[in-house]
């Protein structure tokens, strides 16, 4: 890590698609005079059913990509990515770098009272414990369940927020969660915060939703005020989205996910 880093440069957030700007609407919101520069990989999403290998190797490309941009801080937005590949990230990045399931994780923490934990995800996020991983990390007596829901992403992508589809996958998601107990649910995917009313409503108003995009901005706050990396500058930020490919429908489902207009989208080829 070098300490040298530049506060008025932007922040590199990336995932393997549109929806990690679930979390740049979070940073936006809370750092409203940030630049960023996002990374989506919309020619090779979905990540989340990939190996290990594949995602580490796109993981790596990204990464170098946004680090040429001189970026002072980089966030792994996307679950699938943080799950198996953040210390390949960490281990080539000079600048510091977060990432969305050790920011769930942290959350969940502090919002759970009865230490029963559920985690919902891609096949391959929940399939690599990294979840458990990071929680126990903090506190060995957690009772974690997981669920991959591998049927959320498309159906998120597809508009249906509020769809009896929607809502029967997410029951029968969440019926074996739910069964134990758990007070606390980490939305452990970039397109989950979009399904927050709904997962709501199912897993009752006891359960407290973690959404992993608005932990991962406190965390990316925390971590400029800590190293003094706010920019100085309160002009209008600006905001760059580099993207592999511009599939069908990919302005009106981006601009769902960050919730305003989406503006400076850059075609990179490979
Ligand atoms: N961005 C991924 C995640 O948060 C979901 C989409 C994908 O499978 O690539 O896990």
């Amino acid at each position: 890590m070098i300490d040298d880093l530049d506060p008025s440069s932007p922040i590199g957030v990336f995932d393997s698609g549109v929806g990690g700007l679930t979390v740049v609407r979070a940073l936006m919101e809370r750092l409203p005079f940030e630049h960023i520069h996002y990374f989506g990989d919309t020619a090779r999403v979905p990540y989340g059913i990939k190996s290990v290998e594949t995602i580490s190797h796109y993981t790596t490309q990204i990464a170098e990509f946004l680090l040429e941009k001189r970026v002072k801080l980089l966030i792994i937005a996307c679950n699938t990515m943080a799950a198996v590949a953040a210390g390949v990230v960490r281990d080539l990045s000079p600048a510091p770098v977060l990432d969305v399931i050790e920011a769930g994780a942290t959350s969940a923490l502090a919002a759970t009272r009865s230490k029963r934990i559920g985690v919902i995800g891609t096949p391959t996020t929940i399939n690599s414990n990294a979840y458990a991983l990071a929680i126990h990390r903090h506190d060995p007596e957690v009772r974690l369940h997981s669920q991959a829901c591998a049927l959320f992403v498309p159906l998120v992508e597809e508009g249906w927020l509020d769809h009896p589809v929607t809502r029967l996958t997410a029951q029968d998601y969440l019926r074996p969660v739910l069964a134990e107990r758990v007070d606390t649910l980490v939305l452990g995917c970039t397109h989950y915060p979009l399904l927050k009313p709904l997962l709501q409503e199912v897993a009752g108003p006891e359960v407290t939703l973690v959404d992993s995009a608005e932990a991962m901005a406190e965390q990316a706050a925390a971590l400029l005020a800590e190293r003094q990396l706010h920019n100085p500058a309160r002009g209008r930020p600006d905001y760059h989205f580099w993207v592999t490919d511009v599939p069908l429908r990919f302005q009106t489902i981006g601009e769902r996910f960050l919730g305003r207009t989406l503006n400076n989208v850059h075609v990179v080829k490979w």
